[in-house]
């Protein structure tokens, strides 16, 4: 018999069994917590030339060999990696790379963020099924965006989570703007700029503004300056509750919607209903549930918004109906090849 190829990477476990399929989901939160030490660790760039033997990981990491190998073995039947029991050795599996630091669909700031800043909030989530409380209000006593305005690190942690999510996920979606006609674009809520320089950069004539609170969006003049399209980007910092800036014929709000409720987004769409000229566009970049590529990610950052904050994805219905009775027409809904769809409005 030949021996199994042990560059192959593992077949699927077919969940065939309903208690083991049970089983791995509520195993979940263990998992999380090994993707969280091998991507804290940067195990997965070190073997992005190749397979090293796992001795060699943990000394370039400083962990532990034996427990590090059990990690690695579990996590290798999730995909991530590929293990040479017999050589005791590790390579990246087919899921590797998307841990890996500083690629354009890296998610290693999104896994250190979620693990760093939402994992104890969700030991809540109970509660907030009996109270309205977001759970992560019964962690920190305060809301999400007010605990993490209070370090710079955790704001820095966040928007970089944010912008990779963004080349993740969401570049389909913002690369299907249509902005014909568009001269000048305001990103409302646009954290440290990613969105917008990666518009901007596909559109030269563009002209924008990212705005975002004080203290997020003063990491954006420096990504501007380095996506070069500083001269035609600028920054503003205020609360989109209070207004954002005017005169813009598009609005663009990719990821803020679905963080509020209706009627906070009701105040958000009349800040940006009194700063826009009638005929001006809008444009939404959110999940759409039951639609797009991907919808379970919808489905699981409903999870997200419910134990992190008061908002929720929303369905078809729920955008034309918050968009319709705050001063906006849907044009139409436009899926994309990732998981987000574009939502398209013209203020009324
Ligand atoms: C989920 S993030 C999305 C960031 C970015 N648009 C993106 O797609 O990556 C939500 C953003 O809303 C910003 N935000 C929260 N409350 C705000 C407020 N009251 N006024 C302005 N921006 C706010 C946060 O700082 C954060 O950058």
């Amino acid at each position: 018999m030949a021996a199994p190829d042990s560059s192959a990477p593992a077949p699927p476990t077919p969940p065939t069994d309903p208690a083991v399929a049970m089983l791995r989901l509520l195993g979940g939160f263990q998992l999380s917590q090994a993707l969280y030490v091998v991507a804290r660790a940067r195990v997965v760039d070190l073997l992005a030339d190749g397979p090293l033997r796992v001795d060699e990981v943990a000394r370039a990491t400083g962990l532990r060999p034996e427990p590090l190998r059990r990690v690695l073995r579990t996590l290798a039947t999730e995909h991530l990696f590929v293990r040479d029991e017999d050589q005791d050795s590790v390579a990246l599996g087919p899921l590797g790379h998307t841990l890996l630091s500083n690629t354009d669909d890296s998610l290693r700031d999104l896994a250190l963020m979620w693990m760093e800043t939402h994992y104890r909030p969700f030991a809540h989530l109970w509660s907030t099924l009996h109270d309205e409380v977001p759970a992560a209000e019964h962690e920190w006593g305060m809301p999400f965006f007010d605990w993490l305005a209070q370090e710079p690190e955790r704001v820095a942690g966040f928007s970089a989570a944010m912008s990779s999510m963004m080349r993740a996920v969401r570049r389909d979606a913002l690369h299907s703007l249509d902005l014909t006609g568009v001269r000048r674009v305001v990103d409302v809520g646009g954290a440290d700029g990613t969105a917008l320089a990666a518009v901007a950069e596909r559109h030269p004539e563009l002209r924008g503004t990212v705005f975002d609170l004080p203290h997020v969006v003063a990491a954006a003049p420096a990504l501007l300056e380095r996506a070069e399209v500083a001269d035609r980007v600028d920054t503003e910092g205020g609360d989109f509750f209070a207004g954002v800036p005017a005169g813009a014929d598009a609005y663009l709000a990719c990821f803020i919607l679905h963080d509020w409720n209706d009627e906070q987004c009701a105040r958000i769409l009349a800040r940006i209903h009194e700063a826009a000229a009638p005929g001006a566009r809008l444009f939404l970049v959110e999940t759409v549930l039951g639609a797009g590529a991907a919808p379970g990610v919808g489905a699981l950052l409903d999870l997200t918004m419910l134990g992190m904050l008061t908002g929720r994805e929303r369905t078809r219905g729920d955008w034309n109906t918050l968009l319709g009775g705050n001063g906006f027409r849907v044009d139409g809904i436009r899926e994309t090849a990732g998981p987000m769809c574009v939502i398209e409005a013209t203020r009324t």
